[in-house]
């Protein structure tokens, strides 16, 4: 028997076509944001609320844009292209972020003609667990990542080492040698000559670059919080703040580099157990039967004498002989006046970008002023001379006679000393006097720090403090570091 199709054949099509446009109505009413595109991806409509959301005011004027110049991230242009919907995405906007589908229009042969997106949900955390989920996930990645940057990047690498006296060049040559090495490296030089820039150069052109570079100032952490920092502590090891446990620098460098700053700070008990870390390459967290192995490579600097420490008994010898396998000694700005130019134009050039005034230079007899200081405080002092006298120079020409004040005894340090004294003392109001003194010490302590950059060891060795002191009032005056 044949079957007849239905007598209402004819009225299907035109369903259909109700069907569509209803959906499209529908769609519509419920959406916070509708847009349509041309077949090359230009706007042809779009609602107010929608391009209000992307800062224009009047729909009209977006017409006949691209869709991406309207709404930043668009993937209309990927659905006009491939003909295939994207029936549910999450679309991140200035704001925040909005679920979204977009559909292809397809003409009477099928072909493509353009596409129609809505903005389902304005706010993701309103669609499902799932997407809120999505939403906090985004969140952590984020700032995983940003705090993973952190550790890892090297900030420096060689090309920032500047100088092309005899004994930079050899500094870089052997620095670059260690790179390829895996044994510890120590360096030494007096403060300021570079040689936490170095680790970092070191560190980047190793083997370990994309390990993580974890720092341990040892001079800036009590003692008593040393052996923690490095080895961590199982949860529950310890009662109040750290009952959760926390996982040592040894083991967040692992597969990297760990670098050491001020080893000639160690407590001597400590410089035992770090030796013996490095010996059998395993330790356990404080509290844990857990052994960890130390998949470190260690860079250790220190501006102390470490052989003196040795000969005094201060510093294991056993610990030492360790650590003095790739030793470079970083020499100090006056054994390297040839330097001084182009650190100081390298530093000027940075000063120019920061300041955004006009180009910063230098006159030749400021030039000659800057090779006649010893600079004890090496290249970190040149930076902070060069900086105040920047801040304070009226002209982008700094001349010999401007920046004099700024230099060593000339001002700057012997005079900064006593005009931090001064303005330590001056404008104090205490009603009695040994609120006066306390805030005096607060005021003196926080400028020498901010002399030495936030070095503790530095800022105590300045101002003639034992550093243990030094760190236990700022721990009491509630200094800022
Ligand atoms: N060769 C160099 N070229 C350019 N900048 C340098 C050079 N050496 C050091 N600097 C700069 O000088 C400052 C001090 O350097 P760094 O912190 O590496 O010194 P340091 O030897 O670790 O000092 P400290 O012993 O006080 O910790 C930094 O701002 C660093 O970028
Ligand atoms: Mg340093």
């Amino acid at each position: 028997m044949e079957l007849k199709p239905p007598a209402l054949l004819a009225d299907y099509d035109h369903v259909r076509r109700l069907a569509m446009q209803s959906l499209f109505k529908t769609l519509e009413n419920f959406s916070e944001g509708t847009v349509i595109v041309d077949r090359n991806a230009r706007v042809v409509w779009i609602n107010r609320h929608y391009a209000a959301r992307f800062g224009f005011d009047d729909p009209q004027a977006v017409i006949g844009l691209d869709c991406e110049t309207v709404i930043p991230n668009s993937m209309m242009r990927e659905v006009v292209q491939t003909g295939e919907p994207i029936l549910l995405d999450i679309l991140e906007t200035d704001r925040d972020s909005i679920v979204v589908t977009r559909l292809p229009i397809k003409g009477d042969d099928g072909e493509t003609i353009g596409a129609v997106g809505f903005v389902l949900f304005n706010e993701i955390k309103g669609l499902s667990p799932l997407v809120s989920q999505y939403a906090r996930l985004r969140a952590e990645l984020i700032s995983t990542r940003h705090s993973l940057a952190q550790v890892r990047r090297p900030k420096y690498s060689f090309s920032s080492l500047i100088g092309t006296s005899a004994v930079s060049l050899e500094v870089k040559r052997q620095a670059r040698r260690a790179a390829r090495l895996a044994s510890p490296v120590l360096l030494l030089g007096e403060t300021g000559t570079g040689k936490e820039l170095l680790a970092h150069a070191i560190h980047g052109a190793s083997g370990r670059a994309d390990g993580p570079l974890v720092t341990v100032n040892v001079a800036a952490i009590p003692d008593t919080l040393l052996e923690l920092e490095f080895f961590g502590a199982e949860a529950g090891a310890y009662t109040g703040a750290d009952r959760k446990g926390r996982i040592g620098k040894f083991e967040l460098a692992s597969g990297g580099t760990l670098f050491l700053d001020e080893i000639g700070d160690m407590p001597f008990a400590l410089q035992g157990k770090l030796l013996r870390v490095l010996q059998e390459q395993e330790f356990e967290p404080l509290g844990s039967n857990r052994i960890v192995r130390a998949d470190v490579r260690i860079i250790a600097a220190t501006s102390a004498d470490l052989p003196a420490l040795v000969a005094q008994g201060k510093f294991r010898a056993d610990l030492y002989y360790r650590l003095n396998v790739l030793t470079i000694r970083v020499p100090p700005l006056r054994e390297r006046l040839i330097d001084i130019e182009a650190i100081a134009c390298a530093i000027l050039d940075k000063l120019t970008v920061e300041t955004g005034a006009g180009r910063l230079e230098l006159e030749r007899d400021a030039l000659a002023l800057l090779c006649s200081y010893a600079w004890p405080g090496n290249v970190r002092e040149l930076r902070n001379t060069l900086e105040r006298a920047v801040l304070f120079s009226e002209s982008e020409r700094i001349d010999g006679r401007s920046l004099a004040s700024f230099i060593g005894d000339g001002g700057a340090q012997g005079g900064g000393g006593t005009e931090a004294t001064h303005g330590a003392s001056g404008g104090i109001e205490a009603s009695n006097y040994s609120d006066a003194m306390r805030e005096f010490e607060r005021r003196f302590l926080a400028d020498a720090l901010r002399a030495a950059d936030g070095h503790v060891a530095q800022a105590a060795a300045r101002i003639g403090m034992a550093r243990a002191t030094l760190y236990r009032r700022i721990v009491a005056l509630g200094i800022e570091i």
